[in-house]
């Protein structure tokens, strides 16, 4: 029986090396190998992150928690390539990122990730196409494909309707949609959301964990979001627990919950019942 076994799996092992099968390694879009990050500012030294490891393949929806401090940002940092490791590696679609310079750093950001802060950072006297336009623009696309790709985006957030408004006739939520589509547009493979609902009232993120939901069920795309709220965390397929620097807990969630269904028990939105008033 033993051995049956163990020759199951030597053919297994063979079968897989003469067809030259992916490993399961390499199919991770992110995979980040014993990362260390300590700041340095004159004598002074903080251990960040003391050791992660952490592989995320395509597709995934991870949920990052853990008390303020613990590290969660400067992960999101790493991952996202705004910084290298101090020590350790991560590879990005098996990259070994953490040797790249600063230019191939932004190179890989502007062409595989997608950001969306706490913070929109949305330009203020613009409009919510331009705002969404902007990287296009940074990309080189045509004025024409700018706003094809603009409008498309903003419509797979729901705004259509707002395209020539700016952020202060928008709500938080609905600038927060904005940043989602610019964050879009450039169609990245990977989703970086650090507290994106931070500053949002239950229904806006709720509609922010819809569209993330959506993305990622549709698009295939791989999200992953920072948040201390654990009701927004059970909309994840993932959560992740960072505490001290250290990953302290890694575990699927058994069945996600969907923002959607919530929604949709939910008393219509006040502003829409305003708009509809006036
Ligand atoms: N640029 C920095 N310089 C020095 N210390 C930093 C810097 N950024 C973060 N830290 C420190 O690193 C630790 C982790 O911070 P952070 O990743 O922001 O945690 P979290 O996002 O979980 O609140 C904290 O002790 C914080 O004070
Ligand atoms: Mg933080």
């Amino acid at each position: 029986m033993a051995e049956a076994t163990q020759q199951e799996r030597r053919r297994t092992e063979q079968h897989d090396s003469g067809l030259g099968l992916v490993s399961p390694d390499q199919s991770d879009v992110i995979r980040l190998e014993q990362v260390h990050r300590i700041y340095r500012s004159g004598d002074v030294e903080v251990h960040a992150l003391r050791g992660v490891s952490l592989a995320i393949g395509r597709g995934e929806f991870v949920a990052i928690m853990g008390p303020s401090g613990s590290g969660k940002t400067t992960l999101m940092n790493m991952i996202g390539c705004l910084d290298r490791p101090t020590r350790g590696h991560y590879f990005l679609e098996g990259m070994d990122v953490s040797q790249f310079s600063g230019n191939e750093l932004a190179d890989v950001r502007n062409r595989k990730i997608g950001f969306v802060f706490q913070a929109m950072n949305l330009l203020p006297r613009t409009s919510s196409l331009e705002n969404v336009e902007l990287p296009l623009l940074y990309a080189g696309a045509s004025p024409r494909e700018q706003l094809r790709r603009a409008r498309e985006a903003l419509a797979s957030v729901g705004l259509s309707d707002k395209e020539r408004s700016v952020p202060s006739q928008l709500s938080g939520g609905q600038q927060q949609r904005v940043a989602i589509a610019r964050a879009l547009v450039n169609r990245p493979s990977i989703f970086i959301a650090d507290e994106p609902t931070g500053n949002l009232d239950s229904r806006s993120s709720l509609e922010v964990m819809e569209i993330f939901q959506r993305l990622n069920r549709e698009q295939k795309l791989t999200l992953v979001l920072v948040t201390h709220e654990a009701d927004i965390a059970s909309h994840a397929t993932r959560i992740v627990t960072v505490r001290d620097g250290r990953i302290r807990q890694d575990a699927p969630v058994a069945s996600p919950r969907s923002a959607r269904e919530t929604l949709d028990q939910m008393p219509p939105a006040s502003d829409e019942a305003a708009e509809e008033a006036l």
